[in-house]
């Protein structure tokens, strides 16, 4: 669970990396958001005013940490879309079966304790046909990032409030959802995108 202090870092740390790529990435995904859309792990709500207004019909937006939330709330409010800030863990949602068009995870599964369990839960309100937006950082492909990554884990979860640097969330994507596209970028902080359906 993050701090108040990684709450309130959260921003300026991010403003670089969002500058450099990072923003242009959760456009590019939020760009295929429709009808009514969960978010799962919103933070401080840097996806909220990139959802695309006529195409989303409102975003439920799911946040654990109460000092993530409360820096959520200014974005929700300027949002183009109507945005509900909802407390509650990725493994216990507060929703019927098949309540969404689409789900949005953006850098989340690298924090959340049981992350098969949330996948799974994100199966359940989805609707049959429903899409999954996924962008994540992720375990590097290439060996020499990879032994970088596994050195700096341990004191990059204490630091950045459980993170687990060197996740790795497409096999438990893809044993419940149909991906139907992916980009992968390799680097010390290599970027995962999926575009997934749920089938019937
Ligand atoms: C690195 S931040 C990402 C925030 C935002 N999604 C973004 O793209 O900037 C990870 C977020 O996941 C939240 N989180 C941690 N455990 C969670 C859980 N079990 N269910 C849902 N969200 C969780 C944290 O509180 C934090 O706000």
């Amino acid at each position: 669970m993050a701090s108040r202090l990684f709450a309130a870092l959260y921003d300026p740390v991010m403003w670089l990396p969002e500058r450099w790529r990072l923003t242009a990435v959760r456009r590019s995904l939020l760009r295929q958001a429709r009808g009514r859309v969960i978010e799962l792990g919103v933070g401080t709500g840097l996806n909220l005013p990139l959802y695309p207004k006529g195409a989303v019909q409102g975003v439920w937006a799911v946040e654990p940490d109460p000092w993530m939330l409360a820096r959520a709330r200014g974005r929700a409010r300027r949002s183009p879309v109507p945005v509900e800030l909802v407390q509650a863990e990725g493994e216990k949602l507060p929703f019927p079966a098949a309540s969404f068009d689409t789900a949005v995870v953006t850098l989340v599964l690298c924090s959340v304790a049981d992350p098969w369990r949330a996948v799974h839960e994100l199966f359940r309100v989805l609707r049959p046909g429903g899409t999954l937006l996924v962008f994540e950082h992720v375990r590097s492909r290439s060996p020499a990032y990879r032994r970088l990554q596994e050195a700096v884990a341990p004191a990059w979860r204490r630091m950045a409030a459980g993170c687990r640097l060197d996740q790795d969330p497409e096999p438990l994507i893809a044993a419940r959802f149909e991906v139907v596209a992916r980009t992968y970028r390799d680097g010390p902080l290599p970027l995962l995108t999926l575009v997934a359906r749920r089938g019937r």
